[in-house]
Parts: C-alpha cells; structure tokens; sequence
C-alpha cells in the first residue's frame, strides 16, 4: 500500500495545509526563507499533519481551525530534523542535502530555531491554553529523547526499556499528540481524545521501530539517506539491541561495534548490517512493532465505525510495513 493512497480522501485539504505550510516558513529574510523552503520542497510523508486533520473528523471539523495545529506540527517535526541532522552529522535527507550539507551547522541551527518559532506563531492564533500546553511539553520531552539519545551512544548495556522510552520521547509523543490536539481542536468529546492520544503513541512507538529496521535493511532509494546511518552515529536500535543477545553473533557485533566506534563511523559498517539484517533480533524487533500496530488499532475499538476509523486503521498498518 501506498500513502498516497490513504491521503487521496484528503487531497484537498492537505493542499490547503501545504500552502499554510509555505505561507507558515515565509520570511522577509532570503537565506531563512531559502533554508526552510529547501526542506519543505524536499517533501515528506506529512504524516502528522494528515493525523491532525483525521482526528478532527471526530469533532466539528473546520479546516480553518485545524490548520493551526497541523501546520504547528509539521513545522515542529521539520525544526527538529534541522537539528537531528547536525546531531547525526547527516547529509542527505528526503533524497536532498540536508541544511547543515548545503549551507552549514550555524545555518541550520538557525533555521531549526526559526522554524520552531514559526510553528508557536501559529498554534497561538488558536486561543486554547491547552493545547499550546501539551505542544510545550512534547517538544521538552522530545529534547530529552535526543539527548538521552547522545548519553546512549555506542551503550551496549543498555536495556530495552531505554530503547523504548527514548523513542517515546523523540518519536511517538509527537504523533500522539497530533492525534490527540486534532481532536481537542475539533472540540471533540474528551474519551475520544483519549482514545486518539492511545492510537497515536503506539503507531509512534511502530514508527521508530520500523525507520530502525529500515535503517538497517532499506536501500538509499527508499530512504533518501544511505542506511546504516544509525550505527555510524552509536545510536543502538532495538533490532541491534536485540541480536545482542543471540550468542552466536554477540561477539562480532561486538567487536564491529568497538571498530565503528574507534573510526568515529568513518567505516565501511556492511558486515555489522549483515549481522543484523540476518539475526533473530531483527525479526523480533519487526514483531514488537506490529504488535504496538495491534494495540493502535484497538485503542480504536470504541470508535463509529466510519470511514474516519477505516482510514486510521490503514494508516497503522501503513506505519507497520512502510518502506519508505
Ligand atoms: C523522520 O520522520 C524522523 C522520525 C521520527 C523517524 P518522517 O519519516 O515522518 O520524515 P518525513 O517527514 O517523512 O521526511
Ligand atoms: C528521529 O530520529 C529524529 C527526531 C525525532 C528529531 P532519527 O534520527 O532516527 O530520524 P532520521 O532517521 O534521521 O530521519
Ligand atoms: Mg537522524
Ligand atoms: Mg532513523
């Protein structure tokens, strides 16, 4: 399945949302407006915007109000790759140079700022304390998702229950919330929120884990960044985490770690994937994500059955099996 394809019922506003999206980066100033426009042409799933708008379809839904949400979010989410990719010393992204590749680090620190700024411009013409409320503490949360990412570095002891929390942090509570604020925007009913908010965390939890395993078994093409990038960083995934603990391989990964590690990810890092891509730990890793799939879905169960339902339903399983 394609995403497009769960977007199609949405084409119209999600041109709307697209035009706010450039009217929401514009500046009076041209290396700011080039920088953030660059990123924005670049594309994206615009995952978190159509979330935004699904969600509201449970309340009064009014494209006007909407908007003041879905544009936050996605700036948000595009403010903080600016900084992940100075973080991860990244080059390409969405198959384009990155900010900090094109221009440099003091750039896209600046643009990631000027973004993320942009984005509060926005959500504060919606007069709802609430909301500014949660979006504030997501981005603290996510800040601290990335740095417990860099404490983590090249941690092979690390447990499981790190890996999650860290990626509740960086990843799923932006998600949930882009559910959750969709449907509080709308004005509607509060256990639905809820219940929105349950649904998006764990299609976030599944969203990680799968650009984790993507990272390690997907091509340049579908990534628009060569895999392994994870590793050459010392950022641990759970399908490594994982085949860590397979005695047959424990002691190559190991040492391949230690090798990556010493040559500061400026190697060849082939046989530490293969390690991977061929492990147990990989397989369970893909399970534990359809399984934070299974419970987005049933945190769904006390919805009407309409097609709002449907599409979220197809969404989770599109985060499940997305290569892309
Ligand atoms: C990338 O997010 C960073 C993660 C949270 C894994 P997306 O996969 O949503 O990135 P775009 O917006 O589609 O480029
Ligand atoms: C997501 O993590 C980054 C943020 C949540 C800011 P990754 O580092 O895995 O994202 P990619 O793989 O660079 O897109
Ligand atoms: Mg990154
Ligand atoms: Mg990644």
């Amino acid at each position: 399945m394609n995403i497009i394809d769960i977007y199609a019922r949405k084409k119209r506003d999600m041109a709307y949302i697209e035009k706010e999206l450039e009217r929401g980066v514009f500046s009076e100033h041209a290396m700011l407006r080039e920088t953030s426009v660059h990123l924005l042409k670049a594309g994206g799933k615009r995952i978190r915007p159509i979330f935004v708008l699904l969600a509201g379809e449970l309340g009064d839904y009014s494209t006007e109000t909407l908007k003041l949400v879905a544009v936050p979010m996605e700036l948000i989410h595009m403010a903080s790759l600016v900084h992940d990719d100075v973080i991860d010393d990244a080059d390409t992204r969405r198959g384009q140079l990155t900010v900090k590749s094109k221009w440099d680090n003091r750039i896209a620190m600046y643009t990631g700022d000027y973004i993320f700024a942009k984005a509060l411009g926005v959500v504060t013409q919606l007069p709802n304390p609430l909301v500014h409320q949660i979006m504030s503490k997501a981005i603290v949360e996510m800040s601290i998702g990335e740095m417990e990412q860099i404490r983590f570095f090249f941690h092979t002891g690390q447990t499981v229950r790190d890996y999650l929390l860290r990626i509740k942090r960086k990843t799923a509570l932006l998600i949930a919330i882009s559910c959750q604020l969709g449907a509080i925007a709308a004005n509607a009913p509060e256990p639905l929120a809820r219940k929105l908010y349950s649904y998006g965390y764990n299609v976030g939890m599944a969203f990680q884990i799968r650009d984790d395993v993507l990272d390690l078994c997907g091509t340049e093409q579908q990534l628009g960044k060569p895999p392994g990038s994870d590793v050459r960083q010392g950022n641990i995934t759970l399908p490594v985490l994982l085949a860590l603990r397979e005695p047959d391989r424990r002691e190559r990964l190991l040492a391949e770690l230690d090798r990556i590690q010493a040559a500061d990810g400026q190697t060849n890092v082939d046989t530490f994937i293969g390690l991977v891509r061929t492990s147990v730990g990989l397989k369970q890793a893909e399970r534990i994500a359809e399984r934070y799939i299974e419970r987005a879905i049933r945190s769904l169960d006390a919805l009407p059955d309409r097609q709002t339902k449907r599409d979220l339903i197809r969404i989770a399983h599109f985060v499940g099996s997305r290569s892309n």
